[in-house]
Parts: structure tokens; sequence; C-alpha cells
């Protein structure tokens, strides 16, 4: 089996997220995906399992296969990460990751419209029966709510030009694909923009993604559930890729470290980034942060 995503940060991630070295550790990966990070650890630490969540359960299959050489060390689970906390017992595990966002394979596999690049249904659902899909969101909103949308999570500065792009073209047809809504978004700016370093869709997708997902609104609770879940001594490390996610990791972090009583120390002041040579092999990771913190 083809694994088409470039895990970001591994090597930060390995020198923060050490199990200790007697007895069994417990890891948490939030958002497994096709399980890079996961493979890291389990092939490194034998001493180590791993709990692989993902709502995405096709992606989830392909982590499972890879995973197979470990055997009961990998427990997969089919769940949003927030509902996974939600229930989930106190200080029970010793590191716990989190690598925020899709992976390339929504982009490149799973055909349901994440890229602008493709002509595909317009879909973008990591879980199958989520009740509204990108092309509710493209078909169905109010321009208002859609500009809103476009704005909040795609910080798009042309969110009214393109919201109203959208609702004008609807009112004669449909837009099914991923190919027409790109088409649409870039004839709706002005012709600067579309010759600027990112392609003038990008942000409208993504601000689409999001609010098909909820992915904003899951961080918060999510990672308040963590640092509970987590043993003392035990490590969360969280990678984001925009401001709207690593606003929301870093206010919580200094909430829970500046507390009467504190919950958790950080031990990254600032946040890492990837080195030079990550970003030239890769460089869908250049925006990527890492922040990590220990339960006291
Ligand atoms: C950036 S990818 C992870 C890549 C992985 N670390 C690797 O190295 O292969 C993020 C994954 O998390 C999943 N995901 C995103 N948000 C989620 C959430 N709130 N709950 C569960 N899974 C989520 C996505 O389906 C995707 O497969």
């Amino acid at each position: 089996m083809d694994y088409v995503h470039y895990s970001v940060m591994r090597n930060e991630v390995f020198a923060y997220l050490v199990p200790p070295e007697q007895g069994q550790a417990v890891m948490v990966d939030c958002t497994c995906g096709e399980g890079g990070h996961t493979h890291m650890m389990l092939s490194s630490y034998p001493n180590l399992s791993v709990i692989g969540l993902d709502r995405d359960s096709v992606i989830q299959q392909k982590a499972i296969k890879r995973m197979e050489p470990f055997g009961q060390r990998f427990t997969p689970r089919n769940i949003w990460f927030d509902d996974f906390f939600a229930t989930c017992a106190e200080e029970q595990y010793d590191l716990i990751l989190f690598d925020l966002g899709i992976s390339s394979f929504h982009y490149e596999e799973s055909e349901r419209g994440f890229s602008f690049r493709k002509d595909e249904e317009l879909d973008m659902r990591l879980d199958k029966n989520a009740p509204i899909s990108a092309y509710d969101v493209v078909n169905g909103y109010q321009e208002q709510r859609l500009a809103d949308v476009i704005y909040q999570f795609g910080e798009e500065r042309y969110s009214r030009r393109i919201a109203s792009a959208i609702v004008q073209h609807r009112k004669t047809a449909k837009i099914n694909s991923s190919e027409e809504l790109a088409s649409i978004i870039y004839k709706s700016v002005p012709p600067n923009y579309r010759y600027g370093h990112i392609h003038p869709a990008t942000r409208t997708f993504q601000a689409i993604r999001i609010e098909v997902n909820r992915e904003l609104d899951r961080i918060e609770p999510a990672l308040r559930g963590a640092v509970k879940a987590l043993k003392s001594g035990g490590r969360l490390a969280v990678i984001s890729f925009h401001s709207l996610e690593d606003r929301k990791v870093k206010w919580l972090f200094k909430e829970l470290a500046d507390q009467d009583e504190p919950q958790i120390r950080i031990l990254t002041k600032k946040p890492l980034v990837p080195s030079e040579q990550e970003r030239e092999e890769n460089p869908a990771s250049r925006s990527a942060k890492l922040r990590v913190v220990e339960k006291l």
C-alpha cells in the first residue's frame, strides 16, 4: 500500500515524546491518519502501545494495515478526538499527540473535493455520516453566513465578493464540483489577487472544510480533556498549521500553565517550526508549529 502523507516535524516530535523506560507506556495519537508518527513511535519503543484516533474510516484502514506488524500494540478508534476525551478517565496516558487538519491523502486520494486542483464532488466530510457536506454549505448557506464562514475560517479578505459570486452562480445552477467552485472564486477576485503566491481559492476551501468538520470547535475541549487524561509527567504535543488553530492552542496552554494551581508546564516557550531542510523537502510543512507541554 502507498502512503502519501509526509509526517511533519518527526524529529522534533521524537525528541519531546519519550515514553518512560520502565514498564508499559501508552500514547494516544489523536490524528493518526495513515499513521506516520504512530509508526515511528511503535518502531522505536517496544514497550509502547498506541491508541490511534481518526474520524475518517477510509484513512484509518490504511493505518490499520500499516500497523499490522505491531499486533495488539496498535488500537484504532474511529472517533472525533473531542468525543474520545469527553468520556476518558483521568491520568492514564503517557504521551498524547495532535497533528491537526487533514492529510495529503485527503487532497490526493480521497475524491471528496478537498483540492481546488481536482474536479471532484464537493463533499469534504471526514465523517461520511456527518450531517452537512461542502455541497450543502456552498449551495445552501445564505450569503451573509457563507461570507462569515469564508472570512472567519479562511481569513479571506475577499470573502464578501466570493460569497456573492457563489450565490449569483447558484441562482442558475447548483455548484457540484471542486473545479466549478474554484473557477467561480477565481473569477470573482481582483486580477492581481489571481496571481499571488497562493491560488485564490486556497483560503475559501480551507474555510469550507473547517466548517463542514467543525474543526476549530473541537480543539479546546479536546485539549482540556487531553491534559486531564495525561499522567503526571506525561507530555502533550500539538502541531498546528494556521494561526486560527495555533492561537487556540497557545491561549489554552497559557491558561492551564498560569492558574494558581497550574496543571501543566510549557516546554516550548516559543513554538518550534520545521527545519530549513524539512521545509525544502516538504513545502506543505512551512506553516507548521509545534507546542509541547508536560503535565504537573
Ligand atoms: C495531518 S493528518 C495526520 C497525519 C499523521 N500524523 C501522520 O503522520 O501520518 C490529520 C488526521 O486527523 C484526522 N482528524 C482531523 N481532525 C480530527 C478530529 N477532530 N478527530 C479525529 N480525527 C481527526 C484527519 O482525518 C487526518 O487523517
